[in-house]
């Protein structure tokens, strides 16, 4: 091609390349590569994810979680859906079933690992003491060998196991979801720990996960879809429970330096994500910048059609309609009758916030609409094309 081309002068050449070639180069790749078809999403996390299953180990989260899709509890820590419902959805799968749910579970199209409270370091705490899961990510990850080989076996009974259970080589094809990290934070804060001090185990958080992820690598997957962690500093449950100071609060109204902690530990996750890019063989990982999104609806909620961006939808009392002590769907008896006093708002969708935790349906639809297409992804491409490795930077 480039013999049968009449002498372009140098200097066009030198213009033209490496940018323009890579520019050129990529909107064609982008333009002519097919959609992904993902068999199955295998998704590793914590509250923001899970759909069942420390429900299903330490007890139902209560109504009125779950009423405004669900019309019930379904296990989510949340009025309705979450962003990796709205992901399962628009890869045309069923939601995905928790891993630890053992009844009525359909795993062929995929396996929920993430259970609310997780963390990606072990926590050296119960449950019961500290709020976070015992099911961390190197636990999450066990629970995923083990499935990946056990299914394999149950398969090969027939029946209705074949139905249940995904083919070996799902695993290959389809796509890894993370969203983890924030509990390792706030895990510091409610100890006690100052900013500094928790800023200070970020790089060994991030070594954790970076092992996870080449673990899972070697098991054969290769698209990864990560999340980064979100603004922390604008949840009730944090702004409630660690004092910071006035001139701390932002003009959004959230904890400042909370923030900029989650800021670095996202700087580093990028990082992170970029070496592995680096080391793994044949690999699609996507960083996705949930941050930018969470953050625009609570310092710009008129935007997006948001009345209430940091008040609790369902709780009690407080600033932010949050106690901890009278969570969402808590009751307490009065004269003899059970009374709810964690209630739901009317309007869930004009709310951010859920529980003083959690994002409420509509704020998790509208962060979902915003990372779809890729604009807040490194590199900028839609979820249905995650499966596509990145094309070399021009270096
Ligand atoms: C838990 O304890 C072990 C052993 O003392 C320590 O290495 C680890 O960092 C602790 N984990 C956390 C999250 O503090
Ligand atoms: C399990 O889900 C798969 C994929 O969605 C579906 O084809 C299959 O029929 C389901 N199996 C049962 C037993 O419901
Ligand atoms: C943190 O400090 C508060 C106030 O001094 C104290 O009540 C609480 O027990 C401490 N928490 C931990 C986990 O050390």
């Amino acid at each position: 091609m480039i013999r049968n081309m009449a002498h372009p002068p140098t200097y066009i050449i030198l213009v033209l390349s490496p940018l323009a070639w890579c520019l050129l180069g990529s909107s064609f790749a982008a333009a002519s590569r097919p959609e992904c078809s993902f068999p199955a999403v295998f998704n590793f996390g914590d509250s923001n994810s899970d759909t069942g299953g420390l429900s299903a180990v330490f007890g139902q989260a209560p109504s009125p979680h779950g009423e405004t899709f669900f019309r019930t509890p379904s296990g989510r820590y949340c009025d309705g859906r979450l962003i990796v419902d709205f992901i399962a959805e628009k890869l045309g799968l069923p939601f995905l079933s928790a891993y630890l749910d053992a009844v009525g579970s359909n795993f062929s199209h995929g396996a929920n690992f993430a259970t609310a409270g997780s963390t990606i370091r072990p926590q050296n705490t119960t449950l019961r003491q500290s709020g976070f899961s015992p099911i961390s990510l190197d636990v999450q990850f066990n629970e995923f060998y083990e499935f990946k080989r056990r299914s394999q076996v149950a398969r090969r009974r027939g029946g209705v196991f074949e139905k249940l259970l995904p083919k070996e080589d799902v695993f290959s094809r389809a796509l890894y979801t993370f969203d983890i990290g924030q509990n390792d934070l706030t895990a510091g804060y409610f100890a006690n720990m100052s900013t500094d001090v928790v800023r200070a185990y970020i790089p060994d958080v991030l070594d954790q996960f970076k092992n996870i992820i080449k673990y899972i690598h070697g098991e054969g997957g290769r698209y990864f879809w990560i999340h980064n962690t979100g603004p922390v500093g604008c949840l009730p449950y944090v702004m409630e429970r660690v004092p910071i100071l006035a001139s701390q609060v932002d003009d959004a109204g959230c904890a400042s330096p909370f923030n900029e902690v989650a800021q670095d530990f996202n700087r580093g996750l990028k990082q992170a994500v970029a070496q592995l890019r680096k080391e793994l063989h044949a690999a699609a990982i996507t960083y996705v910048d949930v941050y930018a999104i969470k953050y625009a609806l609570i310092s710009q909620p008129k935007k997006f059609g948001i009345k209430q961006p940091l008040k609790t939808c369902c709780g009690h009392g407080g600033k932010y309609n949050y106690n901890i002590h009278l969570g969402c769907g808590s009751k307490i008896t009065h004269h003899g009758k059970e009374v709810i006093i964690g209630k739901s708002c009317d309007d869930p969708s004009v709310h951010v916030n859920w529980d003083g935790v959690h994002y409420t349906e509509g704020a998790n639809r509208k962060v979902f609409d915003h990372i779809v297409g890729g604009s807040l992804s490194d590199p900028p491409i839609p979820l249905t094309m995650a499966c596509h490795e990145q094309l070399p930077q021009s270096s």
